[in-house]
């Protein structure tokens, strides 16, 4: 007989477990602690009858937004720790944003499973609804710099959810405290790094890339310096995979029609794919020279 013809009945999972009934009334559950039945409870299907699929659609956006909660949780602690020049914790919290983001980059593709034509016999129900509308992502993109006010006009008729985006603009985000730590760790930056300020001031941007390069070129001696930036660069890779995967997504279920938030779709998608945070640690790449790195070892 071999290993994997094993009899099912002969494990006894309450052979494992020592009491005969471990949980006591009053002690707290799995259910309790995590709120399952009210978190199942959350999904409210529109369609009339019921659509198989509007399940999987309200499922899956509503686990983007549980993971956009913990990311800016996180993203609020590494910006936290940048501002008290702890690089290297900084950098644990933010690279679990990086695995978060990846699995966000893979997650997209279930809908693929969906057919164009299950989704159109439920989409006009979501209208005008749209991930336009997901104020975590925008504050996502807030925190990590991207800080485009006109945004805020989307909210114009919703005070409550435009107050938590005015508020989220005005914050730090992980650009300011990235270039504020160089700054404090005696990098010699310019007085103005906003990017509409360094796209204006060629100089500053020069001076913002020597130093960055100072960093680069000689990665084991800036090594607690080097890490957390390319935890950024990691961010900045997944956000922009995310659209890349996203706008393929779309354009595969709904091909070139119009977006639910009233955006002309496809062509919207495509023209944020060219946004990046940190446009500068990107760049640096480009400037550096094949002799110059110093040997420590
Ligand atoms: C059937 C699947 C989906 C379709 C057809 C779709 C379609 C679209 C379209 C057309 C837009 C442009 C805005 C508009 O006019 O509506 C958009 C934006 C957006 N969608 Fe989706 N989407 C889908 C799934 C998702 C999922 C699962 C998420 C996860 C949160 C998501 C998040 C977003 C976000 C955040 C935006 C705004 C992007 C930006 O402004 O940069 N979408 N989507």
């Amino acid at each position: 007989m071999s290993s994997y013809d094993a009899d099912p009945t002969s494990f006894d999972p309450f052979a494992e477990i020592t009491a005969a009934n471990p949980y006591r009334p009053a002690d707290m559950t799995y259910n309790d602690y995590l709120k399952v039945p009210e978190l199942l409870q959350l999904q409210a299907l529109k369609s009339q009858p019921p659509h198989h699929d509007e399940m999987l659609f309200i499922v899956i956006h509503q686990a983007y937004e549980l993971w956009f909660k913990l990311i800016l949780h996180e993203v609020e602690k590494a910006l936290g720790l940048m501002q008290r020049r702890q690089i290297l914790p900084a950098r644990h919290f933010l690279h679990r944003v990086g695995e978060i983001m990846k699995l966000l980059v893979q997650q997209i593709h279930i809908l693929e499973t969906m057919t164009p034509a299950d989704f159109l016999q439920f989409r006009d129900r979501l209208e005008p609804a749209s991930g336009f509308q997901s104020v975590q992502f925008r504050e996502v993109e807030f925190a990590m710099g991207l800080k485009d006010e006109r945004y805020l006009r989307m909210f114009n008729n919703r005070p409550d959810l435009r107050a938590v985006l005015e508020r989220r603009l005005n914050e730090p985000d992980l650009r300011s405290a990235y270039y504020e730590l160089l700054r404090q760790e005696g990098f010699d930056l310019p007085d103005d790094v906003t990017i509409a300020g360094l796209a204006e001031n060629p100089a500053a941007a020069a001076q913002l890339l020597a130093a960055l390069k100072i960093i680069y070129q000689n990665p084991i001696q800036h090594l607690p310096l080097y890490v957390l930036s390319e935890s950024l660069v990691d961010l900045d890779e997944q956000l922009n995979l995310w659209r890349y995967h996203h706008v393929r997504v779309v354009e595969r279920i709904i091909g070139h029609k119009m977006g639910t938030g009233g955006s002309t779709g496809i062509g919207y998608l495509q023209k944020t794919t060219v946004k990046r945070c940190f446009p500068y640690l990107w760049q640096v790449r480009s400037e550096l020279t094949k002799g110059a790195l110093t040997e420590v070892f």
